[in-house]
């Protein structure tokens, strides 16, 4: 299966890329949903709504702060660097579902163009008003109980998408373009089982397109037809590009 997967990835110019909390697993932040998805004792889409700050701003800010101190304390893992190193030699779009800003630094660290990845779920880095909008870094505000904002005094809340709320419209587009712009899909470490980034899957069915899976669990690959690899992303893609491109 790696050596199909990697004949196809070598044989494109462009592909299109989602990336799920699996591919973040080995850096030490726990998935939300399989075998492994114990986030302490709430399941996110209590949490991570709109409803529910309104209800329990200091509950849902406990929460962040937890995840905020997790993904300050990780690194990008092998699997992160290897779908850098592919940036650099394959046109990628990357639709990233983790709010974490791993894949932005392993970018970095490579050379590789951020411009590439757009995080369709937004940043757990960042915090804006929930009423005037104004923004900061995460950390100016995250050590407060409940952080109020300096210029109009109202609730803070993490730069991230919530249950119930849409996507940017940059994110929209790109969800809605980039499978009929790319050659072929890498779906990492994702349950694909929230809308709309999933919808990338049975878009690229429709269009003919294939489609690899990585995932470590075998019950989690989607509904959808593609190529699966059963494994850990940190192992297997730094596999999967070194077979296609080499690097
Ligand atoms: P999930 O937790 O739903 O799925 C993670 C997937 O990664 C599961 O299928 C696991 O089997 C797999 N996995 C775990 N460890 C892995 C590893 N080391 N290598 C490869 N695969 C591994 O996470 P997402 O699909 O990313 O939304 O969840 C989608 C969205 O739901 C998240 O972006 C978040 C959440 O609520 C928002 O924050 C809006």
């Amino acid at each position: 299966m790696l050596t199909q997967a990697a004949t196809l990835l070598a044989g494109v110019r462009s592909a299109l890329v989602l990336t799920g909390a699996g591919l973040s697993a080995e850096s030490g932040i726990p998935v939300f949903r399989g075998p492994a998805g114990l986030w302490k004792r709430f399941r996110p889409e209590e949490l991570a709504t709109p409803v529910a700050f309104v209800r329990m701003p200091r509950e849902v800010w406990a929460w962040y702060r937890w995840r905020l101190e997790q993904v300050l304390a990780s690194r990008p893992n092998e699997g992160h660097r290897a779908l850098a190193r592919l940036a650099g030699k394959r046109s990628l779009k990357v639709l990233n579902q983790n709010v974490d800003g791993l894949l932005e630094e392993a970018f970095r660290e490579e050379g590789a163009d951020e411009g590439a990845i757009e995080s369709i779920h937004g940043s757990i880095r960042h915090a804006h008003c929930a009423n005037c909008g104004v923004g900061c870094p995460m950390e100016e505000v995250a050590a407060d109980d409940l952080p109020l904002c300096s210029s109009c005094g109202g609730y803070m809340r993490p730069s991230v998408i919530w249950f119930g709320e849409t996507l940017a419209q940059t994110s929209l587009s790109a969800l809605e373009s980039e499978p009929r712009r790319r050659e072929l899909l890498i779906s990492i470490g994702t349950s694909a089982q929230v809308w709309p980034a999933a919808s990338v899957l049975p878009a690229m069915n429709a269009l003919g397109k294939p489609v690899i899976e990585l995932n470590s669990d075998p019950d989690s690959f989607s509904q959808y037809k593609s190529i699966r690899l059963e494994g850990s992303a940190a192992s297997l893609m730094p596999q999967l590009v070194r077979e296609a491109v080499h690097v």
